[in-house]
């Protein structure tokens, strides 16, 4: 069927910080994108939550917006994909719609004694083999427990079947459905610590274990499907396909066309997101997550997952707590202009430390200050604590890769710092190709909708139309980078002086 030139894609970009729609032309390029901003709400320190239904507004004013903005109908969105921040955890109640607790955010450390508890009880072997993942309060099943053992009457309304669970695909779609659809996708599904992604269902020893009742859980799809479409209520009287979910790290991989095994992928924004894609099988490595990267129609995709938990946020602290800069170009100016030999470190373990060396109880430090260390020398060691954690990740994941990665594919808002991609490329000794387009997490939502709905035909076909951007060639050699990494990783030793 020919395209019709009035049609478009809409992708919705539903993070930790704020909402993004983007709207998408046949040729893959932007029309148009409206932004809103999100804050966190931190009840205690350590703990990290979103009100559900602020998210839901955000939702709806960016559509509006980008709608408007770009002059076009609803009736000319031929589908609309979703990336949303993964782990993220929403119970509400079936009957009322209402949420019975905030959304606890991935970031949030509230559910750790749950997490060592079941460390304790020997539940990690199981729960590895069955869903790639340690057991860690990163994952949303231990912020389920949480919710269902703190809020006053829950686990009996679980069990009568009137609670449902939902990442925060699952809430938007429920909200853009009028509570018609709770539905989730393979992807999100993957990073709940419930999913077997062996045999791709939620596993019963699983949910046993979590004492969760089935009947919470969403239907799960595959990324790329039209899984079902918008009440007219929601979307300025139209039925629209909704014909993706992916988790928004998932989704920058496919927006940066990462399709083939060896291909890895960073995405740096509040934390930094490494994907590398291992095919049709699931590898796994110790200190890494094996998790699903994407399923299209029953072809599914996996990757090793690394996450850092503080990358643009370790930078929003240096501006909101310590007012050293006002925003990310300072922070390059900053370190262009510190003289010392990259010997300080700091470490930037806000709410512990995730991949790969998981550490909840870890908390920042900072190493090597003398009389003579400058603010601009701080500002240095907390960009690079982000390529050095991503390092890390990357030396595991090469050494577990069948096919090696040959480059890095970097973007998202901090990736725009040309002195964090320099250093990045020395430090893991590895090419880094900068996406040309910050929003490739849209992207990647609008690709998958698209081929769903035969807008575009697969992947493979929208290769060309991808630019790159900027390349950082490594500078520096071995021994220097041997002298940086050692001092790296004494520092993150200091952190562990934490752990109880
Ligand atoms: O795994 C957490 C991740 O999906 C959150 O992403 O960009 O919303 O912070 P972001």
């Amino acid at each position: 069927m020919p395209i019709k030139q009035t049609e478009y894609i809409l992708a919705l970009d539903q993070g930790t910080t704020g909402t993004r729609a983007v709207i998408f032309n046949h040729n893959t390029r932007r029309v148009l994108t409206a932004a809103t901003a999100l804050t966190p709400i931190i009840p205690q320190p350590g703990w990290q939550e979103q009100r559900p239904t602020d998210i839901w507004e955000s939702v709806q004013s960016v559509i509006g917006d980008a709608l408007i903005n770009a002059g076009i109908n609803a009736s000319d969105i031929k589908a609309i994909g979703i990336a949303s921040q993964r782990e993220t955890t929403i119970v509400w109640n079936r009957e009322t719609g209402q949420p019975i607790y905030n959304a606890i955010s991935w970031a949030s450390l509230q559910s750790a004694e749950i997490a060592e508890q079941l460390v304790a009880d020997g539940y990690a072997k199981t729960i590895h083999e069955k869903t790639g993942l340690p057991i860690n309060p990163y994952f949303s099943a231990t912020k389920i427990r949480w919710i269902l053992d703190h809020v006053d009457g829950a686990q009996e309304l679980a069990e009568a079947g009137k609670l449902a669970f939902g990442t925060v695909d699952s809430w938007l779609v429920w909200q853009l459905t009028d509570g018609q659809a709770h539905v989730t996708d393979a992807s999100n599904a993957a990073r709940t610590m419930l999913y077997n992604i062996h045999t791709q269902s939620w596993d019963p020893k699983l949910l046993d274990i979590f004492n969760i009742p089935a009947s919470m859980l969403p239907e799960v799809h595959a990324s790329s499907e039209v899984i079902t479409k918008t009440s007219p209520l929601h979307f300025f009287g139209n039925a629209v396909p909704i014909a993706c979910l992916i988790g928004d790290q998932n989704a920058a991989l496919i927006g940066q066309l990462g399709i083939h095994p060896g291909d890895i992928k960073a995405s740096y924004g509040a934390g930094a997101f490494l994907l590398l894609n291992t095919g049709d099988q699931p590898i796994s490595t110790e200190n890494l997550t094996t998790t699903i990267a994407y399923q299209v129609g029953d072809q599914t995709t996996y990757a090793l997952d690394g996450a850092v938990f503080n990358a643009g946020s370790a930078l929003q602290w240096l501006h909101t707590n310590l007012d050293l800069i006002e925003n990310q170009v300072d922070s390059w100016h900053a370190a262009d202009a510190s003289t010392n030999h990259n010997e300080i470190y700091m470490v930037p373990a806000f709410n512990g430390l995730g991949a790969p060396y998981w550490n909840p109880q870890a908390r920042g430090s900072v190493l090597g200050l003398t009389r003579s260390t400058t603010k601009n020398d701080f500002i240095k060691a907390t960009l690079q604590s982000i390529a050095y954690q991503t390092a890390d990740i990357m030396n595991l994941m090469n050494q577990a890769a069948v096919v090696k990665p040959t480059e890095l594919k970097a973007d998202g808002s901090v990736s725009r710092n040309p002195y964090l991609m320099q250093f990045q490329a020395n430090i893991a000794n590895m090419p880094v190709q900068r996406a040309m387009d910050e929003d490739t997490t849209a992207m990647g939502a609008a690709f998958l909708a698209g081929i769903a709905t035969g807008y575009w035909h697969n992947l493979a076909d929208l290769e060309e139309h991808v630019l790159q951007g900027r390349r950082f060639e490594p500078t520096i050699d071995d021994q220097t980078r041997t002298r940086l990494l050692d001092g790296w990783h004494a520092a993150v030793k200091t952190t562990e002086i934490f752990a109880e």
